[in-house]
């Protein structure tokens, strides 16, 4: 079977979009064909057999392209292998210890079947042009926190997981 998994994320300043690009790095690792995607460009689930979902956290919230992807294809990721992740923390918590999805994504998780969540770091420096991101890092509270090797290998137990499923299915 040719099954391709999608990794598609919702990223305002390109830090998740990175984490996103590092996942379908560590899922084509083992061998897997992968297409990584900002979700709000994703029309159709139908050619992927697994899909990795990532938001940046904005207030507690994911970012808004990975909200209206999760609800724009509702249907589909409830049949679909689903693994999500979440990036936001500017310290050093992440690292430390597992991060919980705030409850909007906990919800999410739940409707959707996801078969995990994890909580990365995030990075915010002065590139970032809104109102609030330029305060905090002006603050000196911004920084870069996200850890690729810990991505990488969150990516690889995904798609372990993944072929295990589908080696079942075969
Ligand atoms: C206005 C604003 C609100 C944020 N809210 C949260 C939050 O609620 N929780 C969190 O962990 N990180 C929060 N962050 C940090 C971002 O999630 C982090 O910078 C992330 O890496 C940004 O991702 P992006 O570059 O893909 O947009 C916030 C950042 C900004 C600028």
């Amino acid at each position: 079977m040719t099954s391709t998994a999608l990794v598609a994320y919702g990223s305002t300043y390109g830090s998740t979009a990175e984490l996103a690009r590092t996942v379908g790095d560590g899922l084509r690792k083992t061998g897997l064909l992968v297409e990584v995607r900002s979700a709000d460009v994703v029309r159709d689930l139908t050619p992927y057999s697994a899909v990795v979902l990532g938001g940046a956290l904005y207030s507690g919230r994911w970012q808004r392209d990975a909200r209206r992807f999760a609800r724009r294809h509702r249907r589909a990721l409830v049949r679909l292998p689903l693994w999500l992740f979440s990036s936001g923390p500017l310290d050093s918590s992440a690292a430390e210890r597992d991060i919980p999805p705030p409850p909007s994504v906990r919800r999410l998780a739940h409707r959707l079947h996801a078969r995990g969540h994890v909580t990365f770091g995030g990075s915010l420096d002065e590139r970032a042009d809104g109102w609030v991101a330029r305060k905090i890092v002006a603050s000196g509270k911004g920084g870069d926190f996200r850890d690729f090797e810990v991505v990488a290998a969150w990516a690889e137990s995904v798609a372990r997981e993944l072929l295990s499923l589908t080696s079942r299915i075969d």
